[in-house]
């Protein structure tokens, strides 16, 4: 018998994607992004990215079907990202998703993003290794998790207390005039710089706030000591050095979440780190991580840029191993949940 054929709906951000995979083959990755319409704010707006899901939803479905060469009738079962995110964007994915499933006679998963974001690893590197420590750092979230079961076992261990490592990145670059979303901008032009011009503060990694915080994350202190730093720079009449700056302030994020995450896996005796999210792109912190990693006898995953970011497919990954694990579909009436917790995989 040919392995289940799971779609994936995610629509909890600014990215509506939909996603196909037979068993985990990943066959179509449609996603359309809102991130243009955003710019000009330099964040995401939550009721333009709701109108934006609602325009791009059925074209990317079309689009994913046609690229994964099946039709909607072919489809076995149906996931979604039901939280966390914004309400009004996760709305109409789960509705598309509800209309899907109850159309074809399906079972529908209405699952937690951040799980999805840990799933999607199986569709590039095979099984993935549990139990394993998964660093998920975007726009949206900054979290450390034990990842026993990604189907049923997702323990938090740590998340940030202010900004989301992304949204640092992104504020920053708006600082130094670099546009949105500040990461990639803030990557490139960092490699023109030195990352050890300005000792940029590491946050919560002071012994003090060890005790309380080992595995948790905080970037507003740093934020502020970047815009501090330029604006004494632009007070002394002095030229922003802004790749040195842009350098520096990255070296602080990626030196924090590898020497978290690498402490995570000491702590809970865990040699498999799975990094996600947009961040995860960040080529510094690939490259850091690996490195530290490997004189820590860790072992790291992160998929590849495009899976990093969201997407549908990782909700179809998600999907997939539920069905394998033999867990119960959801019931067709469950709601969105914007701050859904982390250690509920499946509603
Ligand atoms: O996962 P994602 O697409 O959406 C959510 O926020 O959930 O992540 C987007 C975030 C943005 O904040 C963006 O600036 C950041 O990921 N990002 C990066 C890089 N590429 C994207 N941050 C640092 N370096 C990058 N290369
Ligand atoms: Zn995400």
């Amino acid at each position: 018998m040919a392995e289940p054929l799971v779609l994936g709906i995610e629509t909890s951000c600014d990215e509506t994607g939909v996603g196909i995979v037979r068993g985990y083959q990943l066959l179509a990755d449609a996603v359309a992004s809102s991130v243009e319409e955003h710019a000009r704010f330099g964040g995401v707006i939550p009721e333009v990215a709701a109108r934006a899901h609602l325009e791009s939803m059925v074209p990317a479905l079309q689009r994913a079907c046609a690229e994964a060469g099946v039709s909607l009738h072919d489809i076995d079962a149906v996931a979604v990202t039901s939280g966390p995110g914004l309400v009004g964007a996760l709305l109409v994915g789960v509705a598309a998703a509800k209309a899907l499933a109850f159309g074809l006679g399906k079972p529908l998963y209405g699952v937690n993003h951040l799980s999805a974001h840990v799933a999607v690893d199986r569709l590039e590197h095979g099984p993935l290794p549990q139990p394993a420590i998964a660093m998920l750092v975007s726009g949206g979230h900054s979290s450390l998790l034990r990842v026993d079961d990604v189907s049923y076992a997702v323990t938090p261990m740590g998340h940030t207390l202010d900004d989301a490592a992304g949204e640092a990145f992104d504020k920053v670059a708006r600082l130094l005039g670099l546009g949105f979303p500040g990461g990639p901008a803030i990557d490139r032009i960092a490699g023109d710089g030195n990352a050890a011009a300005i000792a940029f503060p590491r946050g919560l990694t002071a012994r003090a706030e060890m005790d309380k915080h080992r595995f948790d994350f905080s970037f507003s202190g740093l934020k502020t000591a970047v815009a501090r730093w330029v604006e004494h720079a632009e007070a002394d009449g002095r030229t922003i050095p802004v790749a040195d700056v842009a350098a520096s302030f990255q070296e602080a994020v990626v030196d924090v979440l590898t020497r978290k995450a690498l402490d995570a896996c000491a702590h809970e005796g865990i040699a498999h780190l799975l990094i996600g999210g947009g961040v995860a792109a960040n080529s510094r912190l690939r490259a850091m991580v690996f490195e530290r990693a490997a004189r820590a006898g860790v072992e790291v995953r992160i998929p590849r840029p495009g899976l990093c970011t969201d997407n549908g497919a990782m909700v179809a990954s998600l999907g997939a191993q539920l069905l394998a694990s033999g867990i119960q579909p959801s019931a067709l009436d469950f709601a969105v949940d914007s701050s859904l917790p982390i250690e509920t995989v499946t509603v």
